[in-house]
């Protein structure tokens, strides 16, 4: 019995190393991946496409990730769409840069999710901007 528990125990210590190291392995990407698929699909859709079950009805529609064009200049310098802005925009929501409310603030993230989340919306676009 006792040996059945230690054995038990050990399978548990190695479950928990393996989830830390697996969390370690993750890249900022592949982060961003499962954050977004959680909390942004069902309006952006699986690929990005602004195609997600709650963002087709929406007006303005989510931003298409695959075209890799955006529309807010968040911190004002007269470009749009770079990660600063992506990184405001998502932190601060659509309402804050004069957009759609819908596209709700989520800096209770935090940053770091947020960058991984600028990195993953970039890997859906093209080539030419990832
Ligand atoms: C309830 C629907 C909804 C959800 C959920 C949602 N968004 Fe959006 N998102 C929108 C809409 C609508 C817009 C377009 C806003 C506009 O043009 O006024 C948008 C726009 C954006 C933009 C474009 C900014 C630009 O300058 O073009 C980014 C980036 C973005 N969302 C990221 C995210 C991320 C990351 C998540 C998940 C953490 C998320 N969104 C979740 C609806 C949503």
């Amino acid at each position: 019995m006792e040996r059945r528990a230690g054995i038990a125990i050990a399978c548990l210590a190695f479950l928990a190393v393996a989830a830390v190291s697996s969390a370690e392995g993750e890249t900022a990407s592949t982060h961003g991946k499962l954050v977004y698929e959680q909390y942004c699909v069902t309006c952006h859709g699986v690929e990005g496409k602004g195609d997600g079950p709650a963002g087709v009805d929406l007006l303005p529609m989510p931003r298409d990730f695959s075209v890799g064009r955006f529309k807010f200049d968040a911190d004002s310098d007269g470009h749009t769409g770079t990660d600063e802005d992506l990184f405001l925009v998502i932190r601060d929501g659509g309402a804050a840069v004069g957009g759609n409310p819908l596209m709700a603030p989520w800096g209770h993230l935090g940053d770091d999710t947020i960058r991984d989340l600028v990195a993953y919306i970039r890997s859906l676009g093209p080539a030419t901007t990832k």
